[in-house]
């Protein structure tokens, strides 16, 4: 940063000088955003002429496969070229097997994308079982000192299994969401055996146990059972421990660090651009869009305005990619001025 101490005061100095004349503001603008910046979150389901839209999400929908390519076709038609996708499996079960199978709704999904954009699109995946298991809880439990918890250890191979089924059936990027500790080794070695290790990690690096996740659980259907995530999630009160969990992924192999949620993260996702040179994601979640388009509804705030204000502040915290439910509305906005 320059120091400030060397511009002279007022009335030599008038900042609103460079704020008068909207081409001058245009040109001093220190943040832009661009649809490239987005990457947006899809839900896949199994049935047949699907495009159900999630109440608390509107715009966002739960889709079946014969319905996927139309909708990214309109954000591709926007200018969106990166998509997130999320699987709602026809069965639960007690380890999230369906997660695993080659014919699993994401596995087929990503076929089903590649084969009508093909390269024309970047198809990632997060990596998670609590769509999958019945509990809803991130990974495999057992009981431990009478508490029931998810097994890191024994969640480990089976995230492995999950990744490489993804990037069989042609993932762009694998994008681990369980705060396992560990994953990011465990799965940069298991692609790597599997011959990708050309694939990129994008790790839910600083993920936080938040109440901002309440409508994705909706959307997904993989509302904890009993209990929360507060045992693998990070505590909001923390942010020191956000860096050595960023410092641990890098370490074990992440090409880009997340964190997750945004807006009340924002001092999180500066310190990590200041402190690590890689790229970083932020997860602009489903709480932090819902309150948005509640409020708009109730004509309380302008939504074009709020949108591209909050998308700006996530990308001046220091982001370089925003995953986001606003990324058609925006990126129509952003082409329409
Ligand atoms: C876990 C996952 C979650 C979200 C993304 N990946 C839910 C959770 O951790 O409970 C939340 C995203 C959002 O709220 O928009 N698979």
């Amino acid at each position: 940063m320059a120091d400030n101490n060397v511009s002279p005061s007022f009335p030599t100095t008038r900042p609103r000088r460079l704020r008068a004349n909207p081409l001058v503001r245009e040109l001093v603008r220190e943040t832009s955003l661009d649809a490239g910046d987005f990457i947006l979150p899809l839900f896949v389901r199994t049935g047949h002429g699907i495009r159900q839209e999630i109440s608390s999400m509107p715009g966002n929908y739960q889709l079946s496969l014969d319905r996927l390519n139309d909708e990214v076709a309109e954000a591709k038609e926007l200018g969106i070229r990166s998509f997130i996708l999320f699987g709602i499996p026809a069965t639960k079960d007690a380890t999230g097997s369906s997660a695993l199978r080659d014919d699993g709704i994401v596995q087929q999904a990503i076929r089903t994308m590649r084969e009508q954009f093909q390269r024309d699109i970047l198809i990632l995946t997060d990596e998670c079982f609590c769509e999958y298991t019945n509990h809803g809880h991130c990974g495999i439990l057992h009981e431990k000192t009478g508490r029931t918890d998810v097994d890191n250890d024994a969640t480990l191979p089976i995230l492995v299994q999950q990744c490489v089924s993804h990037a069989e059936a042609g993932a762009d990027m694998i994008a681990p969401s369980g705060m396992m500790d560990g994953m990011v080794g465990a799965i940069r070695s298991g692609l790597d055996e599997a011959g990708f290790s050309d694939l990129p990690i994008m790790s839910y690096a600083a993920k936080y146990a938040s109440g901002f996740y309440g409508p994705f659980r909706e959307a997904a259907e993989s509302p904890p059972q009993f209990g929360d995530r507060g045992g693998y999630q990070m505590d909001p009160a923390n942010g020191d421990e956000a860096l050595r969990e960023v410092a641990l992924d890098i370490n074990e192999g992440a090409d880009i660090v997340m964190v997750k949620p945004a807006l009340s993260y924002l001092d999180i996702i500066r310190r990590v651009k200041d402190r690590f040179a890689i790229p970083v994601a932020a997860y602009n979640v489903s709480g932090e869009f819902a309150m948005v388009k509640a409020a708009a509804r109730n004509g309380w705030i302008d939504e074009r305005r709020v949108t591209l204000e909050i998308l700006t502040s996530i990308k001046r915290a220091g982001a370089d990619i925003i995953l986001t439910y606003h990324a058609k509305d925006a990126a129509r906005w952003l082409k329409t001025g």
